[in-house]
């Protein structure tokens, strides 16, 4: 059976994302999403709400498994008999962070493989980043993200804003 790995922070999970794990699930016999935290980012979600707006939005696709980590990402493909990681690239900025970790997760273990799915046109700009600073001054962020996550960001705003 072919294992493979798709980690991210999912701070929240994009339709970039959710494109990058359709074409992941159609190629792999089994697909873990696994939601880990980064330690450069702040999240504006907890672990618990990134994995259950992830369950919800990949809900239709029966080879997906989620979870959620907080260890190293090569303990979690040992750990769940994966020698791949895949990851989306969408611009050419993205290279050199995905092309550091590629060769850390190497060195640590040379038996798992990370493998690129390039993004499509049409998401190659989407961040979660910019998604979140979007929505944070009132913009639109529709079809970027399932309805479920729009919702969940915009009320997350709202009580930040409220000091909550
Ligand atoms: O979506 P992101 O924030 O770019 O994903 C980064 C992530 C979560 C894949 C990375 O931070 C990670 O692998 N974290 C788990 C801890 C770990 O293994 N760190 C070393 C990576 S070389």
């Amino acid at each position: 059976m072919r294992t493979a790995v798709c980690p991210g922070s999912f701070d929240p999970v994009t339709n970039g994302h959710l494109d990058i794990i359709e074409r992941a699930a159609q190629i792999f016999d089994r697909l873990y999403v696994a939601v880990f935290t980064n330690s450069g980012k702040e999240p504006l979600f907890t672990l618990e709400e990134r994995l259950a707006m992830l369950k919800t939005a990949a809900r239709d696709l029966p080879n997906v498994i989620i979870e959620s980590s907080d260890g190293l990402l090569l303990d979690y493909c040992r750990q769940h008999g994966a020698n791949v990681i895949v990851k989306g690239l969408r611009a050419v900025s993205d290279y050199e962070y995905e092309f550091r970790m590629a060769m850390m997760n190497r060195k640590l273990d040379e038996r798992v493989e990370t493998v690129f799915l390039m993004s499509r046109v049409e998401y190659s700009y989407l961040s979660s980043s910019i998604l979140k600073d979007v929505a944070r001054f009132g913009g639109s962020i529709e079809g970027l993200v399932p309805p479920e996550v729009e919702v969940a960001l915009k009320k997350r705003i709202e009580e930040r804003v409220k000091g909550k």
